[in-house]
């Protein structure tokens, strides 16, 4: 494989990935013809999501929803880009606890900490700041958003959005496709798909990101 990393998606995560100082940028893929051949901080948008299929560089998914990158994963994999390409960034400054793991596709912004046992997915965001402790799992496509702060023990769902400064007490679930607002204060197992904010958090009638 030709080294290098190609990151898909012109986004304001993109642009975050890069100041958190990911090393070997190839590239970015995006599928805003209106982009290609401009610079996006100093990378020149190459082309389109679907070139990925016809290069050798290392992919990174850089959406900053789940369910955006769930889109482009599912996509390139139609057209034969396997889980293998991807690769995994943790800035030099996010510490990953010896007996932690994180997934190929994963990204962890400046300032996280993974503590002990913890698994972190595939393609999950972890953006600054954000503490994930012993035995914690987080699925595939999650994402947590700065600050957020997670007891032992806790299972974030497949594509689950905690946002900002919101904390989940140790042992509960947040389900699959979930949302939990900023600054919330979680003290109950949020179920799939369901939107819940506040202090302690409770379901937000209609709410949600997606
Ligand atoms: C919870 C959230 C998803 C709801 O978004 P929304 O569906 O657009 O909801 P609205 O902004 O229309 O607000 C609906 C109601 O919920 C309240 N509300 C919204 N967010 C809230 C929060 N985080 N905590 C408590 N109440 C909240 C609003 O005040 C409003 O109350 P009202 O009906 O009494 O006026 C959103 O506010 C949120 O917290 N998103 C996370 C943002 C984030 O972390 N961004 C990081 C970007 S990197």
């Amino acid at each position: 494989m030709t080294s290098g990393v190609l990151l898909i998606g012109a986004s304001g995560l993109a642009r975050e990935v890069l100041a958190a100082g990911i090393r070997g940028v190839a590239g970015i893929l995006d599928d805003d013809e209106a982009l290609h051949g401009t610079e996006i901080d100093g990378v020149r948008v190459l082309g389109s999501v679907a070139d990925a299929a016809n290069r050798e560089e290392s992919l990174l998914a850089c959406v900053g929803s789940g369910a955006g990158r769930r889109t482009i994963v599912d996509r390139l994999r139609q057209a034969g880009v396997d889980e293998s390409r991807y690769a995994t960034f943790a800035a030099d400054s996010a510490r990953i606890g010896r007996s932690s793991d994180v997934g190929s596709g994963s990204i962890l912004l400046e300032g996280v900490v993974v503590t002990a046992h913890a698994s972190v997915g595939h393609h999950v965001v972890v953006m600054p700041n954000c503490t994930i402790t012993h035995d914690d799992e987080i699925g595939d496509f999650a994402t947590l958003a700065a600050g957020v702060s997670l007891g032992g023990t806790v299972r974030i769902g497949e594509a689950a959005y905690v946002g900002m400064n919101a904390c989940v007490r140790e042992g509960l679930s947040v389900g699959a496709d979930a949302t939990i607002g900023m600054g919330a204060v979680v003290l109950a197992d949020v179920p799939n798909a369901q939107t819940w904010a506040g202090v302690p958090a409770a379901p937000l009638r209609g709410g949600g990101l997606r």
